[in-house]
């Protein structure tokens, strides 16, 4: 089994969580990388952006790379770029288990999501908030995961927005309805004060930035603070 599958296998037993290594100290991103596996973290959530499609500039390919050479978890690189076809493969070959696009990014989303699974990863697929769900349907039965963003997307440390409960809702029924059996991963403004709703909404995994890497808690405390929320 791969670590797609391992991941998939895990989730049907219930809901955990990815940290998003976005919000992590670069500069001891090891370390991060080695608290969040020893805290039983699913999978790590690997946010690139291009300053194009969103406001911001964060990692690429040498660090994914780089993480990939120290951790055995699933990495999941969403990627916050316009034409990912332009990247998606070599973010495969980088050592992504699993490559998110977004739908607005590109023109051709069912290439993209081929090329993906061409590559040897597992192709994702992702919508901010103001998209309808409808504009990922088709490809439905292509993708390993569906992303919902629950904020727009950029930056961390911003505030779920409500209406994406319902959102994961009628994800999961669409799941059901096409005999599907994706992944639903939430991103954005997850806390231990949002995480039940996201959970009991149908999602899978939930990604958390800010909530895990901040000087409150240990990522240990605050990995399992999101936990006991989540039930
Ligand atoms: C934002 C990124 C998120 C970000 C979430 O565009 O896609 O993954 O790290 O951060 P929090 O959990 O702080 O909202
Ligand atoms: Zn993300």
């Amino acid at each position: 089994m791969g670590r797609f599958e391992e991941l998939r296998e895990r989730l049907r037993t219930g809901p955990a969580i990815a940290p998003s290594i976005l919000a992590a100290d670069f500069a001891h991103l090891g370390d991060a990388i080695a608290h969040v596996e020893a805290a039983d973290a699913a999978s790590i959530h690997f946010d690139v952006m291009d300053g194009r499609f969103v406001p911001n500039i964060s990692i690429g390919l040498p660090v994914l790379a780089s993480v990939r050479r120290v951790t055995s978890l699933p990495i999941e690189a969403h990627l916050m770029i316009v034409e990912p076809e332009r990247y998606a493969e070599a973010f495969a070959q980088a050592g992504a288990d699993i490559v998110t696009v977004h739908t607005e990014a590109t023109v051709h989303l069912h290439r993209v999501l081929t090329a993906i699974r061409a590559a040897g990863a597992t192709p994702g697929v992702t919508l901010n908030p103001a998209t309808p769900l409808v504009m990922i349907e088709e490809v439905l039965p292509l993708v390993g995961l569906v992303l919902v963003m629950s904020i727009n997307p950029g930056f961390g440390g911003q505030t779920y927005l409500p209406a994406s409960t319902a959102r994961i809702a009628r994800l999961a029924e669409m799941r059901g309805e096409h005999g599907l059996d994706f992944i639903i991963e939430v991103d954005g403004g997850i806390s231990p004060t949002t995480i039940h709703a996201a959970a009991e909404a149908g999602c899978d995994l939930m990604v958390a930035g800010t909530a895990v890497f901040n000087t409150h808690g240990t990522i240990a405390a605050n990995i399992e603070a999101l936990r006991t929320a989540m039930h």
